[in-house]
């Protein structure tokens, strides 16, 4: 069962996730999409989760505006398909660090598993901008610039709960053993 960070509802069996599920189960069952699991993004928090946090989120607020939300839903969960530990990524000499590159990256790695459009390529292209400066083409692309940072603190405080509550749990524990 997934759950996206700060949501109550489980992505493949609430009713309120279902047209949701229905864009993006394809992908989530991928083994190209699974591989996300092995490598840590944010804090805690692994590049597939991260992943699925923007894709529903970003699905959530084009839906609202009236967006193409299917695209959005797709496009969020493959934009950081890197598929490398960022931390560890040795970077060649004159290359620009990890926050310029790993769009294209990801867009290759999309690209050669999964039929993209034009919208869903811009969405991951320009996921970072201004990072990255040509200017987003469509308004999905500029959601999703929000949608990522918005994951990020959302990932931030949940790593910051964890820390707290381990080390309160510790106290407990070491009070109550001694
Ligand atoms: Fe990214
Ligand atoms: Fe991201």
């Amino acid at each position: 069962m997934s759950k996206a960070i700060g949501s109550k509802y489980s992505i493949e069996y609430s009713k309120e996730s279902r047209e949701y599920f229905e864009f993006v189960k394809d992908l989530l069952d991928h083994e190209v999409v699974n591989e996300m699991k092995n490598f840590r993004h944010h804090y805690s928090t692994t590049c597939y989760q991260h992943c699925l946090n923007v894709s529903y989120y970003n699905y959530l607020v084009c839906k609202k505006l009236g967006l193409n939300a299917k695209a959005a839903a797709r496009a969020g969960l493959l934009h950081d398909l890197f598929l490398y530990d960022w931390r560890d990524e040795p970077r060649k000499k004159g290359e620009l660090p990890h926050g310029f590159t790993h769009p294209r990256r990801a867009l290759d790695n999309a690209k050669e598993h999964f039929e993209i459009d034009k919208l869903e390529e811009d969405i991951i292209l320009k996921h970072m901008w201004p990072l990255t400066v040509k200017l987003p083409k469509y308004a999905e692309s500029y959601v999703i610039v929000f949608i990522d940072k918005y994951a990020a603190l959302l990932e931030f405080g949940v790593h910051c709960k964890n820390r707290i509550t381990g080390s309160v749990r510790h106290l407990y524990r070491h009070k109550h053993s001694a």
